[in-house]
């Protein structure tokens, strides 16, 4: 098996893919689309299930110190008065002078891509917040506003989750979920868009044990990535100098992503200080402290925050898994990714639509379903049907042949090295426990 070397149309490659096979969908395509939102069809919502599955095990199922928590999208102007985002939550607009074209002053390096031209108006600071109404009134109270980050829910929870779990410092609150930007300069497939999800988790510590939890974040997100499947020499660390620290960090640490333009964030790890807790403290008139038995103290938590995005890491897990090899003389196209974040980690597939075989397949399936999701294949040749496979990242192909009639035996099929073994049906959900690390 020969591998190409690096291609440098992998974008498009994914992108064509996602949309061919059902991962990503552009939104209202029928009407033409609406610029930079996407839907996840049949396989990308598994598989993007899957990375948050991942992070909720690795932060919160595996874990005595850290809980989950699911607030609302929806927030009052109070809130985000508080956390700051009213007044700082901007990027430098400008409009280029030649074409009228918006961009992010940021992001140009003064020349416009569109016309390249050199001249634009004035930057000025534009709120990335989407502002609805809540309630049929409209007027000051009815102002509510999409969360541009999960974050804040877990500041203003701070007391409830305190009362009821009784968690004390080193502890977290980690929460999955939509925020929503009015990104200036949406671009590169689902990695900036206004619609997206995130995968947060704040962590409040002792203020003068910060740094080292810092550290100790930083590690534990760029090893969740490496434990995933992406190689080290696509990712590296990147540390924010102190003029580029968003408004209520004291230090940020990105773990970034060889993406095809080059090494972009993925996920940032911050130590908020406690900026957040002592906004809302001030702004609510509620206290948001810890009381220390120990030392008979009052104190306000510092914060660590990894935050990720779930679906810019699915398309880093796409980009990092995307590879063509030859077999058998055919270049073909598969997806290396790790079992846990696959669409379907087994397919079935019946050699032939002979009733007995399927009635042989549906049998192996239904003992494979509790524990693994399956796709069930009949069409095709299977050379075909293996090939379809590999391309969506199905690490095992279990194939029901005539021979399975009367061996009661089946064949799995690898796909990274495309080897082949026959199995006992009674055994075959023990070899897979096995194949995938469960025992
Ligand atoms: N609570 C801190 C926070 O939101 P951020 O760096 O602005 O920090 C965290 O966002 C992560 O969320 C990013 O690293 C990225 O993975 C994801 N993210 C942010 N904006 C995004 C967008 N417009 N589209 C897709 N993902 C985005």
């Amino acid at each position: 098996m020969e591998e190409a070397p690096e291609d440098p149309n992998l974008l498009d490659k994914v992108i064509n893919l996602a949309k061919r096979r059902g991962f990503v969908f552009a939104s209202a395509e029928i009407y033409g689309g609406f610029r930079s939102t996407y839907d996840y069809g049949p396989l990308g919502v598994n598989m993007l299930r899957n990375v948050k599955q991942a992070w909720w095990t690795a932060m919160v199922q595996n874990r005595n110190d850290i809980v989950g928590l699911d607030a609302a999208i929806l927030g009052p102007p109070a809130v985000w008065a508080a956390s700051g985002h009213l007044e700082t939550f901007t990027d430098p607009l400008v409009d280029c002078l030649q074409c009228k074209e918006r961009w992010r002053e940021d992001k140009i390096n003064g020349v416009c891509p569109n016309c390249g031209s050199t001249s634009f108006t004035e930057a000025r600071a534009f709120n990335l917040m989407f502002k609805t109404q809540a309630g049929p009134v409209e007027g000051e109270g009815a102002t509510a506003y999409l969360r541009p980050e999960t974050a804040q829910g877990m500041f203003t929870n701070f007391n409830n989750v305190l009362a009821t779990t009784r968690k004390k410092p080193p502890f977290g609150i980690a929460q999955i979920g939509k925020s929503f930007r009015n990104e200036i300069t949406p671009q590169n497939f689902v990695f900036r868009t206004r619609e997206f999800e995130q995968m947060e988790m704040e962590y409040f510590v002792p203020p003068a044990d910060a740094p080292q939890w810092h550290q100790y974040w930083i590690q534990q997100r760029y090893d969740w990535y490496i434990g995933l499947g992406i190689p080290s020499d696509k990712l590296r660390l990147y540390e924010h100098k102190k003029e580029d620290l968003s408004h209520y960090s004291k230090g940020t640490t990105d773990v970034e992503f060889a993406f095809p333009w080059g090494f972009d964030e993925l996920e940032g790890v911050a130590n908020r200080g406690d900026y957040d807790l002592t906004q809302h403290s001030n702004a609510s008139g509620v206290k948001l402290e810890f009381f220390d038995q120990a030392t008979n103290e009052h104190y306000t938590p510092y914060v660590i925050e990894p935050a990720a995005g779930a679906t810019r890491a699915m398309m880093a897990f796409l980009l990092a898994a995307y590879h063509e090899d030859e077999v058998e003389g055919e270049v073909r196209t598969v997806l290396r990714l790790d079992w846990r974040l696959a669409p379907f980690q087994v397919a079935v597939l019946p050699l032939s639509k002979k009733p007995e075989l399927e009635g042989v397949s549906e049998g192996v399936l239904a003992a494979l379903r509790p524990h693994f999701m399956c796709d069930y294949d009949v069409t095709q040749s299977i050379g075909r049907r293996y090939r379809r496979q590999d391309e969506i990242g199905t690490p095992f192909c279990v194939t029901v042949d005539f021979d399975s009639l009367d061996d009661q035996s089946v064949t799995v099929r690898d796909r990274d090295t495309t080897a082949q073994a026959r199995v006992k049906i009674d055994d075959l959900l023990a070899e897979l426990r096995t194949r995938t690390g469960q025992r």
